[in-house]
């Protein structure tokens, strides 16, 4: 693979720099499908992209038994293959997200082979220009014709790809908040620390009443008494106050994110303070208001770093610093998309080459 732009990308039309997210697809898909009848997950099958066909009473249309994942490959900067970034951990986090969906795992080797294989096929579709990626979404849906509420006893396994520009439409720039405490996205012993499709459904009427109001994302409080702050939309969050990088600590109602977990490592080994504790919003207002609150930042596979300048809570605004992206915020994204390409030295051993 060498650095000039994506064959298949150009030949049929995009322009690089123009991509967004997630309306384009390549040319192949992965699918596995699994009968617990025929003896479990079954061969697995690289073929043309096409439409699914389902039955109208397929258990995932009605009671929304479904897992997915999101991570990126990248084109090696120097020509050098397709690099991954913690795909161990999607992989784990699917199958987790699995158990608790009351769907059979799959075996931890054949999604990484198979998935390794699809993007090495699609190759040619992944985009070079900085800031792009082949965005990785492997799904796993019920297929049973069945009305009613019981796990399915079929499911489909796909992997589709997508190449991306940035998330947001604001790029890196900062982007404005809105905590909520009218919804709440997840309680304890629910499902809110699975990768399922309930989650973000869940929170989509809170993000469009913050679109309305002029916001990107929703930030989320604890449901039990909205004090303590959970994650955003599609990122886990940061916050540094006072010199200390402070995020909520996960314990079942957060997504437990992979690139949240690579900037704590991050942060650590920059000789920063790191907490992963309980956040209230008491606090970081307090904060906002004392001068204390230094940067706010998302982190997730999709948005990778994402500074936020602005948030609202009771209908009053908080600047975050001064307004512009921090300089934390601004070293992590350099270090993570540099690691990513292969640009950046990877110390921890986080970035796996598939070849080409
Ligand atoms: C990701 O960051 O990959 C996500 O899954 C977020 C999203 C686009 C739902």
């Amino acid at each position: 693979m060498g650095t000039a732009p994506a064959k298949r990308l150009s030949e049929m039309g995009y322009d690089e720099n123009k991509l967004g997210f997630g309306d384009i697809f390549t040319d192949h898909m992965l699918t596995i499908r699994y009968s617990a009848t025929a003896g479990g997950w079954q061969a697995p099958e690289i073929r043309p992209f096409e439409n699914i066909e389902l039955h109208p009473a397929g258990m995932v249309l009605h009671y929304g038994q479904q897992v997915f994942e999101g991570l990126k490959a990248f084109a090696g900067q120097n020509g050098d293959g397709i690099f991954l970034f913690r795909p161990d951990m999607n992989i784990a986090r699917f199958n987790r997200s699995c158990v608790r969906m009351c769907i059979p795992p799959l075996d931890p080797k054949v999604f990484m082979d198979q998935m390794s294989a699809l993007i090495r096929k699609d190759g040619d579709w992944i985009p070079r220009s900085p800031g792009t990626s082949l965005y990785i979404r492997p799904t796993v849906i019920a297929t049973d014709p069945h009305l009613g509420v019981r796990p399915s006893k079929t499911y489909l396994f796909y992997i589709i790809l997508s190449p991306v520009g940035a998330y947001y439409p604001e790029g890196f720039e900062p982007v404005k908040i809105m905590v909520t405490d009218k919804y709440v996205r997840a309680a304890m012993g629910g499902v809110g620390e699975a990768k399922t499709a309930a989650n973000y459904a869940a929170s989509l009427l809170a993000a469009e009443e913050a679109h309305a109001a002029g916001f990107t994302q929703v930030l989320w409080l604890n449901a039990v008494d909205k004090s303590s702050i959970e994650e955003v939309g599609t990122m886990n969050i940061f916050f540094k106050i006072n010199g200390e990088i402070v995020t909520p600590a996960l314990g079942g109602t957060i997504l437990p994110g992979v690139t949240r977990d690579s900037v704590v490592t991050l942060c650590k080994d920059m000789g920063m303070k790191v907490s992963e504790r309980t956040v209230t919003i008491d606090e970081v207002v307090k904060a906002a208001e004392s001068g204390g609150l230094e940067e706010v930042f998302g982190s997730g596979t999709a948005a990778v770093i994402s500074p936020v300048s602005h948030f609202q809570y009771h209908g009053k605004d908080y600047m975050v610093g001064d307004g512009k992206t921090g300089a934390t915020a601004h070293k992590l994204f350099d270090e993570i998309t540099g690691m990513q390409v292969g640009k950046r030295p990877d110390k921890h051993g986080w970035v796996v080459n598939i070849g080409s």
